[in-house]
């Protein structure tokens, strides 16, 4: 499974990269505005740390300003994927996109059926939301299941990004399900990490260490 890191922070991407969990990125306008930086500013820096696909979301919803954003993006770096919302416009732009070679992957996926129509438009990645349904009381993770299966049935390319990742729990259910990708947050991936019996393990290495003669 691919990890990328769903962060505007760019000290967070040297982080996570120098631990090797970090194949890719992903950016949206929330995580953006956090930085207080361009958009622009912070996405070329993170190719100059990253080799891999960089997830930059449109800032319009009518498909002429979105196909604008999209072909400037695409100038900016080759690892550029353009994020577009997945609405009617929004699906018409993944099509353009794809016939003139521009990656995308299409974000707001919070229903199988909108899954299968991102792959129809040729998305290069779907990212189904599923933190965010399981604040409304729906299982996340039961759209993954529908999504890997609807893709498997039918051979799409579409690759799984599992987005809007809250925990560790939601990072190995995915991956037991066998979607391609999980987008996680840097403090997602430190308590990816964590163990108890690991802390308390090494803490008594340590001290017997130090009872070894040197
Ligand atoms: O990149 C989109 C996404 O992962 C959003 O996550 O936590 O704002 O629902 P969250």
């Amino acid at each position: 499974m691919k990890f990328f890191i769903d962060t505007g922070d760019v000290g967070e991407i040297r982080e996570a990269y120098a631990m090797g969990l970090v194949d890719g990125v992903t950016t949206n306008p929330s995580l953006i505005a956090k930085s207080g930086r361009k958009y622009r500013d912070v996405v070329v820096d993170i190719c100059e740390i990253v080799n891999g696909p960089i997830s930059a979301e449109v800032l319009t919803t009518s498909y002429d300003e979105m196909m604008a954003e999209a072909r400037d993006w695409h100038k900016v770096h080759k690892n550029i994927v353009v994020k577009l919302p997945l609405i009617p416009e929004g699906l018409k732009a993944v099509k353009t996109c794809a016939e003139e070679g521009i990656r995308t992957n299409v974000t707001l996926c919070f229903s199988p059926v909108q899954a299968l129509l991102a792959a129809k438009a040729g998305a290069s990645y779907i990212s189904p939301f599923i933190g965010r349904l399981d604040d409304v009381g729906e299982t996340g993770m039961e759209l993954i299941a529908k999504i890997v299966t609807i893709y498997n049935n039918y051979n799409f390319e579409t690759e799984v990004l599992v987005a809007s990742v809250r925990n560790p729990v939601h990072v190995v259910d995915a991956a037991m399900l066998g979607a391609d990708i999980c987008t996680i947050p840097f403090s997602v991936m430190l308590q990816l990490s964590k163990h108890p019996l690991t802390d308390t393990g090494l803490k008594k290495f340590v001290e017997d260490a130090k009872k070894i003669p040197r």
